[in-house]
């Protein structure tokens, strides 16, 4: 259990670099396999499921390893392509193995992937898809077999952008005959970076980012290296620790435009933004007031990661906040928490109903998923008094140091990483 005790009420000041994404760096490890070669990524985060991905490589026989905020993957001998059950649940994105196997193997033995508790998360479109390509899949229980001894590319038409299927998709048609046309894909940054990161190993794909996605089976390269984007939701996680907690703080090497919907629903509540090429200056000071309404959508909407820390920022706005979610059924799982500090939060099913109020006090909390987590961590920047956070592992699977970060800012944290890791988290 890491056990986090930050004392609110101190105002944020002075400037940070914001880590690699997290939701771009996994798909690319799992796509690494797809053809023998090496592979070198830089300014990969240093996180619980960045360990768990490098698991599961050298599990299945690749060269593995990181050091600093560099992977090193060499997938030239593959040994195995059974993932077994306890290095699955470890994370969602490990459902990136099940098109990235078929595609270099021919075959995938897998079980249901783990993941934040969000809901319901099938993966339908994602054995659906390849069933169109050719792929004959067993489910017995929570195991999936996947074997396709030559997967043909084919039109497949999305009923909603799923991000995770959309990449799955993108990983086998790199194997496919022929070309592989994605209608109503997810048009997700990560989604561009894992097209940008497979033409770098020879693959010819058009249309990442919009939502429709050309892919067609390719000769691979030998060796490639790829630096990951910025992470878009530890961005807006920091812009929300400002706004929580005042004051003003520079992030640096960050790609505004990822994450305009946050920026915006933030400066229409009083923040002032400066923008300066990958440079985001985010200042608060006084209270914030409400947006009133805000929903979270696919992209180019409000990312559902988001939502979390944004419901933290607005505890102390004045006025009534609605949120509408739209992607997960169980994503206000921190709202009770949060109720604990002395916020006056109402759920029914999707809306949640946030009326301001004017001050938070510190309290005892669980963090219940990964972003939940995080926006406890918001919350008690603004909170006054001492707030103790205890987390099973769930915030440091998706944040490189974000005590340490905040605590370079002026932030009071006190925080006693204790080995062990979140149950199935994503
Ligand atoms: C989602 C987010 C992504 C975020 C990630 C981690 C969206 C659109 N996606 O990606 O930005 O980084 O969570 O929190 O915001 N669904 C199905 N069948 C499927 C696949 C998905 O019904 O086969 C449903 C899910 O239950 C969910 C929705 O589609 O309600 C979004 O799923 P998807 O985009 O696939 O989720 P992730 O890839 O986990």
């Amino acid at each position: 259990m890491d056990i986090w005790r930050i004392t609110g009420e101190r105002k944020l000041e002075g400037s940070c670099t914001v880590q690699g994404s997290k939701n771009a760096t996994l798909p690319v490890m799992a796509a690494s396999l797809i053809c023998p070669a090496g592979t070198e990524l830089f300014n990969v985060p240093q996180l619980s499921d960045v360990d768990s991905a490098l698991r599961i490589l050298r599990h299945l026989g690749c060269r593995a390893y990181q050091q600093g905020n560099s992977v090193y993957i060499d997938s030239t001998a593959i040994s195995d392509s059974t993932i077994p059950e306890h290095l699955m649940e470890e994370m969602r994105s490990s459902v990136f193995f099940l098109g990235a196997l078929t595609a270099r193997c021919g075959e995938a033995r897998l079980s249901l992937p783990g993941g934040c508790r969000l809901g319901k998360r099938p993966i339908d479109l994602h054995l659906d898809a390849l069933r169109r390509m050719g792929a004959e899949i067993e489910e017995n229980g929570g195991e999936i077999l996947c074997r396709a001894r030559q997967l043909t590319g084919c039109e497949i038409t999305l009923g909603f952008p799923s991000v995770g299927a959309t990449e799955n998709i993108m990983l086998a048609a790199c194997a496919a005959k022929g070309s592989t046309v994605i209608r109503g894909a997810a048009r997700e940054p990560e989604i561009s970076a894992l097209s940008d990161y497979l033409i770098s190993l020879g693959a010819e794909i058009t249309g990442a980012g919009t939502s429709s996605i050309t892919i067609e089976g390719f000769k691979p390269r030998k060796q490639t290296h790829f630096r990951i984007i910025s992470d878009r939701i530890a961005a807006s996680t920091l812009m929300c620790c400002t706004a929580a907690a005042g004051g003003r703080v520079e992030l640096r090497d960050v790609v505004p435009e990822h994450f305009s919907t946050v920026t915006d629903v933030l400066a229409g509540c009083g923040c002032d933004m400066i923008r300066t090429g990958d440079t985001l200056t985010v200042s608060a000071g006084g209270r914030l007031s409400s947006p009133g309404y805000f929903s979270t959508e696919p992209y180019p909407g409000f990312p559902t990661d988001a939502q979390p820390v944004l419901m933290a920022a607005l505890l102390k706005a004045s006025g009534t906040t609605y949120i509408r979610e739209k992607i997960f059924e169980n994503r206000f799982r921190q709202a009770a928490e949060l109720r604990k500090l002395g916020a006056d939060i109402e759920t029914d099913g999707n809306l949640a109903c946030i009326k301001g109020r004017e001050r938070l006090y510190g309290s005892r909390l669980e963090a219940t998923d990964l972003r939940g987590g995080a926006s406890m961590v918001v919350a008690a920047l603004g909170a006054e008094g001492e707030t103790v956070i205890c987390d099973s592992g769930h915030i440091s699977r998706g944040y490189e140091e974000l005590d340490k970060v905040l605590c370079s800012l002026g932030a009071d944290i006190k925080a006693t990483p204790h080995n062990t890791s979140a149950a199935a988290d994503g």
